[in-house]
């Protein structure tokens, strides 16, 4: 039995003392609710480390949403892993569409991006998805399998058993438009297939699969309970502790 993870992607919003304040407000929360699922918040660098104090004691692991491939150097502005897994960060996205679109990001950086992760301790949630105009002409599944092969080139089985893969459509993302229950479930379907090619039906039995795009507390549940649907990617709704708190607890 696979376990689910609902990880908030809280991109570029609140301040480190609107951060600490929703943790308060979600711990106060989640003591009187039934959350089987893993739980995590993935928020902006400036934040990690009051976030990690604020969710102590509790069952809220942290996330980044960006890291650099390199160890250390002269990347003014960039963060490395090490600096991540100082803080005690657990997870990190890493290929999300809004980097690959607005930040240059490629399956090359990606795939790079990966290994350092791994090296570090640091469990990647690799985002995946394709844009509108391929879905509109029938390419979805070759987009998305071209992005599976070229982000996991190199990293071994052991390594793929323990990572998150989120299917994040790109026209679902902040747009309100959510895939049907059945589309994400067919494209997570899919992505394990693809695992399967590449590293056998154990690895693909482990890993842990998520859907993102316009998650609510409305449709939460039906998309968590597709077979193939580990989790959920969240990003706006994650923004509100109740919310967030009705979509973990789905
Ligand atoms: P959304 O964002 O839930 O606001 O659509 C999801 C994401 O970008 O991870």
């Amino acid at each position: 039995m696979r376990k689910k993870l609902i990880a908030g992607n809280w991109k570029m919003y609140k301040t480190t003392a609107e951060a600490v304040a929703f943790a308060h407000e979600y711990k106060a929360l989640a003591s009187n609710a039934v959350i089987e699922h893993e739980v995590a918040v993935c928020a902006p660098f400036t934040q990690l480390a009051a976030l990690k104090e604020a969710f102590a004691g509790s069952a809220v692991c942290l996330g980044a949403q960006n890291m650099h491939y390199e160890e250390e150097g002269a990347f003014t502005g960039e963060i490395s892993a090490s600096m991540l897994a100082e803080i005690g960060v657990d997870y990190c996205v890493i290929g999300h569409s809004e980097r690959r679109q607005y930040f240059a990001e490629t399956d090359e950086s990606v795939n790079r991006k990966l290994h350092t992760a791994f090296k570090h301790g640091i469990v990647p949630i690799l985002c995946v998805g394709e844009l509108l105009a391929a879905r509109d002409v029938g390419l979805h599944y070759s987009v998305v399998s071209e992005q599976i092969v070229a982000d996991l080139v190199g990293i071994p089985y052991t390594d793929v058993e323990r990572m998150v893969i989120a299917y994040e459509p790109v026209w679902a993302i902040g747009t309100g438009r959510t895939a049907s229950p059945k589309q994400a479930e067919e494209m997570c379907k899919f992505i394990r297939s693809e695992v399967t090619n590449i590293h056998g039906i154990d690895t693909s039995a482990k890993v842990m699969i998520q859907y993102g795009g316009s998650v609510k507390p409305e449709n939460a549940k039906e998309i968590l309970g597709q077979p193939d649907i580990d989790g959920a990617l969240v990003g706006g709704a994650s923004l509100l502790p109740a919310d967030f708190l009705t979509i973990c607890g789905s």
